[in-house]
């Protein structure tokens, strides 16, 4: 694996694989890699010549600064992972790489930004969208790679290449869970052995909260029994619990108002902010 650190000599090494034909395939990152992680390289694997794997914990999208500093690091483990999955290419900047001048550039995606994690965590996806558009930009995919868990994050970046014309293809990749059904997260190594246990509750919130809708029970009943949930167990507190239009996370009163609904969920386990999600119709979550 080809490792960069510096911006102009990634552009020459891409510029080169490029004259040569290859397709580029993007999965950016904040590193501390598990899994879910993994699976995104394996799937940008099978569809792309070379494989550009990038790490970097962006302050711009952290609302909260002691959950940028508590954010894990692991680069040493990182970057024998990717070795193993046969990923191509490491980009992993420092700060001053990607902002050498402290920005003042801001995105508003409308209404698509002030729900859910966007409401929760203001001016996160501006931050989001900033540091996926340098990152665009210095890497010129073809394809770039996002999870399904951050589905909001993927209907912003969605807007972002429309609005901005940018010329490459998303491809989201379904969630990877560990057996008991725990979406996989990098903050899931701040949990406890018995947090985790406990974390189970969104996951299990969310598959209950399907076969409740999908049997007829209106949203704001199923959102006050996901809330009685929460309120029966100790160390954990819901954030939110919506159900949203897919296309559009217009949050849905009535799930016949959308072709696809999705069901949201953000919750603390402790001082540890998890989130989920799971289409109404679909069959992987
Ligand atoms: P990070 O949280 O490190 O996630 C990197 C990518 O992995 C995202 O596309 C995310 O949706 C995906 N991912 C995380 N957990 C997953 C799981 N259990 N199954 C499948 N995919 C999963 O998301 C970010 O970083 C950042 O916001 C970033 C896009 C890199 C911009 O800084």
């Amino acid at each position: 694996m080809q490792i960069f650190h510096k911006i102009a000599p990634l552009r020459a090494f891409l510029a080169e694989q490029r004259r040569h034909g290859k397709t580029i395939g993007l999965v950016p990152t904040m590193g501390a890699l598990h899994e879910g992680h993994l699976s995104l390289i394996s799937v940008a694997r099978s569809q792309s010549d070379l494989t550009v794997a990038t790490i970097f914990v962006n302050p711009a999208q952290f609302n909260n600064s002691s959950d940028l500093k508590n954010y894990p690091r692991t680069l040493e483990k990182d970057t024998e992972l990717l070795e193993k999955v046969g990923c191509d290419v490491l980009f992993a900047p420092e700060t001053s790489e990607i902002y050498p001048v402290e920005t003042t550039l801001s995105f508003d995606f409308g209404t698509l930004d002030k729900v859910m994690e966007g409401k929760f965590r203001p001016g996160h996806f501006s931050g989001v969208a900033l540091v996926v558009s340098k990152l665009f930009h210095i890497v010129e995919p073809d394809t770039a790679f996002f999870g399904q868990k951050d589905w909001q994050q993927f209907a912003v970046i969605s807007r972002l290449v429309s609005e901005l014309n940018f010329n490459i293809k998303l491809q989201s990749v379904p969630t990877f869970r560990s057996k008991e059904g725990l979406a996989l997260s990098s903050r899931n190594m701040r949990l406890t052995p018995a947090q985790r246990e406990t974390a189970l509750v969104l996951y299990q919130s969310l598959t209950e909260a399907k076969t409740q809708l999908l049997s007829g029970v209106p949203v704001d009943v199923v959102q006050r029994n996901v809330e009685a949930r929460f309120s029966g167990l100790e160390g954990v507190s819901l954030e939110y619990f919506e159900v949203a239009d897919s296309a559009n996370l217009t949050l849905l009163n009535n799930v016949k108002e959308a072709a696809s609904p999705i069901l949201c969920i953000a919750a603390f386990v402790g001082e540890v902010r998890l989130i989920d999600n799971m289409f109404l119709l679909s069959q992987h979550s």
